[in-house]
């Protein structure tokens, strides 16, 4: 019953491979530094790439982004293919079209349960005017409807 955005989060490996997965486990921790959180299932074939690098990017996903949050929980290898993206100043590729971004710096990790909790400084940030959510709640995806 719990809403939330959409995020993609992202890297470049050393040897110039991306990374990225779709994760709703976003969330924000502290002002001064600038912090926020995000978890990762342990057995995601991400985690290898995720928890060595030493930058990521959160991609905060627009409403009309839905497809690339789909590819992103795929599993897919190619699901990089033809998405756009620029490179952010660490390395870590940003999503086109996103409603905002966080370049973080990989500061900590926490192992929980079946998931790890990373804790990431935010270097560089920056956002799309005008950018309607994308959100989830109960298995689906929604946009915003003011009240
Ligand atoms: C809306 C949504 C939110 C998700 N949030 C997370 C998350 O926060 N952490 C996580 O580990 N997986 C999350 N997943 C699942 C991953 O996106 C999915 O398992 C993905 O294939 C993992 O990729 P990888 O195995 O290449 O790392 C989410 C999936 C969806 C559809």
């Amino acid at each position: 019953m719990f809403a939330t955005g959409v995020t993609i989060v992202t890297a470049r490996t050393p040897a110039g491979v991306l990374v990225g997965l779709t994760a709703n486990s976003f969330n924000s921790v502290s002002l001064q530094p600038p912090l926020v959180l995000w978890s990762l299932a342990r057995a995601a074939g991400s985690m290898a790439a995720l928890s060595t690098g030493s930058h990521y990017a959160i991609n905060i996903l627009a409403a009309d982004q839905k497809e690339l949050a789909e590819r992103f929980a795929s599993g897919r290898a190619d699901r990089w293919d033809g998405v756009a993206h620029t490179e952010g100043a660490s390395g870590a590729p940003l999503l086109d079209g996103a409603a905002a971004h966080f370049e973080c710096f990989n500061r900590s990790r926490y192992e929980e349960g079946d998931h790890v909790i990373f804790v990431g400084e935010v270097e560089r940030c920056g956002h799309r005017a005008g950018a309607s959510p994308l959100l989830f709640h109960g298995g689906r995806f929604y946009t915003e409807h003011p009240l």
